[in-house]
């Protein structure tokens, strides 16, 4: 495992508790998520697999909205799957630690792989969609979503105006997420930008670290204290952050 991926599992890990408290992206991300993956047609009493469960917002809702079916939840940071597994209590349900870029089961054994807001994390994103397409049973669901290129861009753009780098990822845009999706099937992508406000660039970067969601790009110097100032004092509070999250369902 690269030491880039062990820093992500850190940040998450040491996230775990603290996750929820600066939840309101990811809570509006799962509640639509959960009934995009949940729409008919869909197999009766479903097998489904959660990539990234986090600390299982998504979780609790496809668990809510369906009557039965087996659910093999999963996430990359041990702390997390436990948070999970601690609140989510719930007969159908197995818990597992797996990398969702190297989807550990059998080849067609889900009717639905669903995954929210962890595969911007992933080294290899075209390559794991098609790997978790794999695990799909023909007919079967992918319902993912992930953070979008014009997310940040009040940030990004602040600090390139500084001549400064924000260090955050490059994510795709919807036409490139779809066109990462399995040529055979039938898919849609679609973007939902939801803009927060923040009580200034500071408690943006603070809430980001709550989520777990602070490990920069990798190989990324972190900014001298002055420049990080500068570049908050140029922010200015309030200030507004975009947040470009891209829905992606590809039917089998
Ligand atoms: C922003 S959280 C989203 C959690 C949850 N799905 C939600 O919507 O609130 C991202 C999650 O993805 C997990 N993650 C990151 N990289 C992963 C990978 N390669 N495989 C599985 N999970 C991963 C993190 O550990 C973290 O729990």
């Amino acid at each position: 495992m690269s030491s880039h991926k062990r820093t992500i599992i850190e940040a998450f890990s040491a996230a775990a508790r603290t996750y929820e408290d600066e939840a309101a992206v990811q809570v509006r991300t799962a509640e639509r998520l959960a009934a995009l993956a949940l729409a008919p047609p869909l197999a009766a009493s479903p097998r489904v697999l959660e990539v990234g469960c986090g600390t299982g917002l998504l979780t609790r809702r496809l668990l809510a909205g369906s009557e039965d079916g087996s659910f093999l939840v999963t996430d990359l940071s041990p702390a997390m799957v436990e948070q999970t597994r601690a609140v989510v209590r719930d007969r159908r349900c197995s818990f597992r630690v797996m990398d969702g870029e190297l989807p550990d089961v059998p080849p067609e054994s889900f009717d639905l792989v669903v995954s929210s807001l962890a595969a911007q994390w992933f080294d290899e994103l075209h390559e794991s969609l098609a790997r978790l397409a794999r695990c799909l049973a023909p007919g079967g669901r992918m319902a993912i979503t992930l953070v979008g290129e014009g997310s940040f861009a009040e940030w990004r753009t602040t600090l390139a105006g500084l001549d400064l780098d924000s260090g955050m990822h490059d994510y795709p845009d919807a036409p490139a997420l779809a066109a990462m999706l399995p040529t055979h099937g039938h898919s849609t992508v679609t973007s939902d930008r939801v803009i927060m406000e923040y009580n200034d660039a500071r408690a943006f970067l603070a809430a980001l670290k709550a989520i777990g969601a602070n490990t920069p790009r990798a190989g990324y110097k972190a900014l001298p204290a002055g420049s990080l100032r500068r570049a908050i004092a140029a922010m200015g509070s309030p200030c507004a952050v975009t947040w470009d999250v891209l829905y992606a369902v590809w039917e089998k």
